[in-house]
């Protein structure tokens, strides 16, 4: 999607700013003993109250608000009374807020901010600790990187550049996405380099979002039908922040409340 219009601009900016304020929230309830059903009604209710929608909840079927996924779950990741987080696991929290502008007659137009984050339960090893500091930091290069101008290439060989520096198995079966008034749109964002010549344009709303395997790049999805793991069990790690693009440095729609892109 391409945003001219100040209004347009203004209601992303909040749809964003919610989404990354929900996950800052959410984030801080993370501890051993804490269900990921427990957070994920939090974060419903947040986004409730805000007068937005969570849109994820019927998303292609998706039952709750938050995409909750750990250790060795990827992405999409069910909220489950029965689990419950411990000691040493890491957490990765993925999460969509909508708001939803009425038009003329039935219609509406839908402005989407979704950012995710994979956070310590308590105290983890020094090996969790640098590839969660990796896997953000590649997001990082790759936000540095989204000037007008710079193509899908510049973004994708940012996160690869780091993923094989380190060894990580880089999932390489999803990716970033443009967001539009459907969610997800065109262009596809592969984290590593494809021979894509596809420019960054002004107005673009785009989600970066790199995911790093301590072990190999494979994954698979479980007979749940949506959580998706590694296939060697290996944690893995997922951050995302949503973009408009500028005539200059990107807008991190997405940032959190302290949150610094260093
Ligand atoms: N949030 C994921 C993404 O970043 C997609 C989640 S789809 C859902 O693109 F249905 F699980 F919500
Ligand atoms: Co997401
Ligand atoms: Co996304």
């Amino acid at each position: 999607m391409i945003l001219t219009k100040d209004e347009d601009i203004e209601l992303i900016r909040q749809a964003g700013k919610l989404a990354g304020a929900t996950l800052y929230a959410i984030s801080k309830l993370v501890a051993p003993g804490v269900t990921t059903w427990e957070i994920d009604e939090h974060a419903e209710k947040l986004i409730r109250d805000a007068g937005a929608i969570p849109t994820f909840k019927g998303y292609r079927g998706f039952p709750n608000t938050v995409c909750i996924s750990v250790n060795e779950e990827v992405v999409h990741g069910i909220p489950n009374k029965k689990k419950v987080l411990k000691e040493g696991d890491i957490c990765s929290m993925d999460i969509g807020a909508t708001i939803r502008r009425q038009l003329d007659g039935n219609k509406k137009f839908d402005f989407i901010g979704d950012t995710a984050l994979t956070v310590p339960v308590g105290k983890i090893t020094p090996r969790l600790e640098k590839l969660l500091h990796d896997t953000r930091q590649s997001l990082y290069d790759a936000i540095k990187a989204c000037r007008p101008g710079a193509t899908l290439d510049d973004l994708g060989g940012a996160i690869e550049d780091i993923a094989i520096a380190n060894s990580y198995g880089l999932v390489r079966d999803y990716g970033g996405h443009g967001i539009g008034p459907d969610y997800h749109e065109d262009p596809f964002i592969f984290n590593y380099r494809t021979g894509s010549r596809v420019k960054l344009k002004p107005g673009m709303v785009i989600a970066v979002e790199p995911m790093f395997n301590l072990g190999g790049d494979r994954v698979k999805t479980k007979t749940d039908r949506w959580t998706v793991v590694t296939q060697d069990y290996k944690p893995s790690a997922h951050f995302e922040h949503s973009l408009l693009i500028t005539e200059g440095e990107p807008e991190v729609l997405t940032l959190r409340p302290e949150e610094v892109i260093g």
